[in-house]
């Protein structure tokens, strides 16, 4: 199995930290150009970005924000004046804004669609438009290969975090959707769904020992993940070895969807 990308051109969003420059830094060592998307911390972006040139890949960094449509324009802009062409989309970036059902501000609830379901469609759209334009042009056998990084909970549903599960539950079906919609312009798309892997986000759930060992009885393999599993799926992905996969979700989550609790009844 070849994961051949040299050449090929990536834009890795909220690339900054976490699974974003864990894929960002895979997928340059996999030859690919990069384009690192911020949204507020230049100086990880700009450190995500030395990683790759130190280990002779090439890299831009870029600021935008994936809830605002001119960013979004802004960003795919400035990856064509760098790079001339676009050949994945990995639609990473996300937060949570967590509260109980009941105490959910409008603000929260708005925050988190915006940036995690609506920041996915508008970068989307934009790839999948530069992918038409461009075609089947000599990098990959597809036109383009776009990764929504999605989440265990567009399937398993999550108290305490409605925002997040009905954005992720969003992100499934506006990935399949597209999949049927643009597999005739040999445009693929396909979803990462993480279960626990280490970074910032959840850092609660894994940073002190109790926590860990409560998040450990979710998940039957018995660690959490790292920014380098997701990494190797991603680069899984962009290549022409899964050239006939599209319209999946890869669950990615030392089986945290195995229905954990009935290893102990049922
Ligand atoms: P993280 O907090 O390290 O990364 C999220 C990145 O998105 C940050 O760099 C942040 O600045 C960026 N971001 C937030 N709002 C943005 C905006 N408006 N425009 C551009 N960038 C923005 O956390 P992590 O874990 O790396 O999250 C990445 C993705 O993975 C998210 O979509 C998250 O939902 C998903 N995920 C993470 C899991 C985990 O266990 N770490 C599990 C399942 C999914
Ligand atoms: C969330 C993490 C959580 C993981 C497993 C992810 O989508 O962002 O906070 O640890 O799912 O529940």
């Amino acid at each position: 199995m070849n994961i051949d990308l040299a050449g090929q051109t990536a834009i890795v969003t909220g690339s900054s930290t976490g699974l974003g420059r864990a894929c960002a830094i895979g997928l340059a060592a996999e030859g690919m150009n990069v384009v690192i998307n911020y949204h507020s911390s230049k100086e990880e972006a700009d450190d995500t970005a030395e990683v790759i040139s130190e280990a002779g890949g090439r890299a831009i960094v870029v600021q935008a924000d994936v809830s605002k449509e001119d960013d979004v324009a802004r960003l795919f802009q400035a990856c064509a004046d760098a790079y001339g062409h676009l050949d994945v989309l990995v639609a990473n970036a996300g937060l949570q804004a967590d509260a109980a059902f009941t105490e959910m501000t409008l603000a929260e609830w708005n925050r988190v669609i915006n940036v995690d379901l609506t920041g996915q469609f508008l970068c989307c759209r934009e790839a999948a438009r530069v992918f038409r334009r461009q075609g089947v042009h000599g990098h990959s056998k597809s036109a383009g290969k776009i990764i929504c990084m999605s989440s265990v909970h567009d399937e398993i549903p999550w108290a305490g975090h409605v925002n997040y599960a009905a954005a992720k539950g969003g992100v499934k079906m506006l990935m399949e959707s597209m999949a049927q919609e643009l597999a005739a312009d040999k445009i693929r798309v396909n979803a990462i769904s993480p279960g626990a892997i280490r970074t910032d986000i959840n850092k609660a759930a894994w940073s002190t020992e109790q926590a860990m060992e409560k998040l450990l009885q979710l998940v039957p393999y018995g660690r959490i993940g790292e920014g380098e599993d997701i990494a190797n799926l991603c680069a899984f992905l962009a290549s022409d070895v899964s050239d006939y996969i599209t319209g999946a979700t890869i669950y990615i989550d030392g089986g945290m969807m195995l229905y954990p609790g009935f290893r102990f009844g049922g």
